[in-house]
């Protein structure tokens, strides 16, 4: 299946741009860095020496899906398999082979913003994994959330792999993981991928290799409203700021105005200003430790089944279910 163009998402991104824009200090969600091109600049960073996570969790899973698939507790011998921010399901597929492999029935649902990274990942499992059954979403994960039960009426494991949850502050996450156990049924989990705390150098490097990838990753939303919102950034104006705080654990990313400049937005009917260095906010990338995830399990109503490590401690895929 080929995906369309989702108005809902284009509107959420015009009026979402425009708020980020006419605030005081400016921002724009990270969410809308996906566009096509960003789809294959993510694949490019997740290659990286520098960018570890995903070698990290590719790793968890390697090692440990006989553990997790056991964790899950399946019944009847079949699972619904919901991903919130799938991108190319490039450490899933570990986890949904070795499902297919045990003779499990697998409903595989994943919900991506991006309508390219469904495609890639649909052609993908096409030909890794065939017979596998895929029902794609493409839609914020905010939104599908809603629709759950009316998604997966089965058992359901929900994936929210890569630190996509490090995208939100941690109330937005308590928030978010709270209503996901209240749609949750019995015999129902939630795993997430958790980024550690760690070596802040580390941290810093894989935001800001020296190749640029990161850097145009960044700049590319410049591109993306000047083609989909009709505006008229200079990028060459702008350069990536990538910053890591290690006592509050907060890897964050700017763009810098280099000059006073305005810029048009046709698809707007609107014109904003940027003094010479104002940032504009386009993601955070929090990091964590133990205390903080058990600490997150529990303020959102889950318990805590269990840690799944990489060898060096770098990343955590955590088991979570809301009921004992
Ligand atoms: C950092 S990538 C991680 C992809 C994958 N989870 C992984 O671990 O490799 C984030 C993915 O989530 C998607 N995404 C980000 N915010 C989203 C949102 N609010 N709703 C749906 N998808 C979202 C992006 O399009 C992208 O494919």
């Amino acid at each position: 299946m080929s995906y369309t163009v989702n108005t809902k998402i284009q509107e959420a991104f015009a009026k979402d741009v425009q708020e980020g824009l006419s605030a005081k200090f400016k921002h724009i969600p990270s969410k809308y860095f996906y566009d096509k091109t960003g789809d294959s600049l993510f694949q490019a960073i997740m290659k990286m020496p520098e960018y570890y996570p995903t070698r990290c969790e590719y790793e968890v899973f390697k090692i440990q899906k006989k553990r997790l698939t056991a964790a899950f507790q399946i019944q009847n011998n079949e699972i619904d398999l919901i991903e919130l921010g799938a991108g190319d399901g490039y450490k899933t597929k570990v986890l949904l082979l070795h499902l297919i492999e045990t003779g499990i029935n697998v409903n595989y649902i994943p919900v991506d913003i991006s309508a390219n990274v469904l495609d890639i990942l649909e052609e993908g499992l096409r030909k890794e994994i065939p017979g596998l059954k895929v029902n794609g979403i493409n839609a914020d994960y905010f939104d599908a959330l809603s629709d759950l039960n009316m998604i997966s009426e089965k058992q359901k494991v929900i994936l929210f792999l890569g630190s996509n949850v490090g995208n939100l502050s941690n109330d937005s996450a308590i928030e978010f993981f709270s209503k996901i156990a209240s749609l949750c049924k019995k015999g129902d989990m939630l795993l997430t991928g958790f980024d550690f705390k760690k070596d802040p150098r580390v941290i810093q490097l894989a935001y800001d290799d020296p190749t640029g990838i990161t850097r145009n990753f960044n700049l590319n939303l410049l591109t993306r409203m000047n083609r989909e919102l009709g505006a008229n950034f200079i990028v060459d104006q702008f350069s990536h700021y990538p910053v890591y705080d290690p006592i509050s654990g907060t890897a964050k990313s700017f763009l810098v105005s280099l000059k006073k400049q305005g810029v048009n937005f046709q698809a707007l009917d609107k014109s904003f200003h940027f003094g010479k260095w104002e940032l504009v906010h386009t993601e955070i990338s929090q990091k964590y430790d133990l205390e903080i995830i058990s600490n997150l399990a529990e303020k959102s109503g889950f318990n805590l089944i269990n840690n799944y490590f990489d060898c060096r401690f770098f990343f955590v895929d955590s088991l979570w279910s809301s009921f004992e």
